[in-house]
């Protein structure tokens, strides 16, 4: 059986495990998928173990994905973009990919009817979640693409780095009163502490789609103010997680799974 794993720091929770076992039932494929927790500074060392053991590609998640990206010999053009490598592939050589914002707009777009073309978009954060899917947000076409962020000098500085190939523009959260945006996706830690961005209401009120990238049991925190500020439809990022995968999955064994039952049961079980 070809071996594969995530890796992580803490990873003991990670769902990816039971999403990729779904996907190899799912498309009768023979693989093991384990979780890796190497020590902070260990990463680099329990990658080489991996492949020595015969691994054949990996996951990788918060905080390795800088050092998978670095790790990597070959890398992808929008993980390249990304500076920031979810996934994987381990050969000859190392060859790393981003699948995380097609896994956004995959879940955007085939789950929820929200396509992103000509569309007027916010982005809330700087930090790697927001990096790691502005460049596949961007090649959708949308009218406009704001990056807010508590820290505006860091939304500044990333929006620089992504100018080149679309309409984007990096803001203090403190600039937004008034503006109205179809499409608010969050990608701020904020909800790991209970908390909400300080985002005026009327960027959801106008019947925006509001999507958070985290996910949990209950609705995020920023769900629950966009839902009583007015957005039309709220969103959290368990279907992200599942569509990534599907594209890791795609990666490694040139097969695509449907996503559909994986979040549906997942969706279930966390219920
Ligand atoms: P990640 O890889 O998850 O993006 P990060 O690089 O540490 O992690 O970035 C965290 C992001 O969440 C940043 O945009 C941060 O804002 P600052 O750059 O101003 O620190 C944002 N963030 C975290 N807690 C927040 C809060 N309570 N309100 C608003 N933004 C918050």
């Amino acid at each position: 059986m070809d071996l594969y794993a995530v890796f992580g720091h803490p990873v003991g929770h990670s769902l990816s495990p039971r999403i990729h076992r779904m996907f190899a039932e799912e498309t009768a494929q023979q693989i093991e998928y384990e979780r890796r927790e190497p020590p902070l500074d260990g990463f680099a060392d329990a990658l080489r173990a991996f492949r020595e053991e015969g691994g054949h590609g990996a996951n990788v998640t918060v905080p390795f994905k800088e050092e998978a990206w670095s790790l990597a010999d070959q890398r992808s053009e929008r993980a390249e973009r990304a500076g920031a490598v979810n996934t994987l592939v381990c050969g000859e050589t190392l060859y790393g990919d981003n699948t995380d914002g097609e896994g956004l707009i995959n879940d955007l777009r085939n789950n929820l009817g929200v396509g992103l073309a000509g569309k007027r978009i916010l982005i809330v954060g700087a930090g790697g979640a927001a990096r790691g899917v502005l460049g596949p947000l961007l090649a959708e076409q949308p009218a406009s693409l704001v990056i807010a962020n508590r820290t505006a000098g860091r939304a500044k500085v990333l929006a620089k780095a992504f100018d080149d190939i679309g309409n984007i523009e990096g803001r203090g959260l403190d600039t937004l009163a008034g503006e109205r945006f179809e499409v608010v996706i969050n990608a701020t830690s904020s909800g790991l502490e209970g908390e909400v961005p300080a985002l005026p209401e009327s960027v959801v009120s106008d019947g925006a789609t509001a999507y958070d990238m985290l996910y949990g049991a209950e609705p995020t925190p920023f769900l629950r103010w966009a839902e009583r500020n007015g957005a039309f439809r709220v969103r959290d990022g368990l279907g992200m997680l599942v569509e990534q995968a599907a594209g890791a999955f795609e990666l490694w064994r040139h097969i695509r799974p449907s996503t559909e039952p994986v979040i549906e049961t997942l969706r279930h079980d966390t219920r």
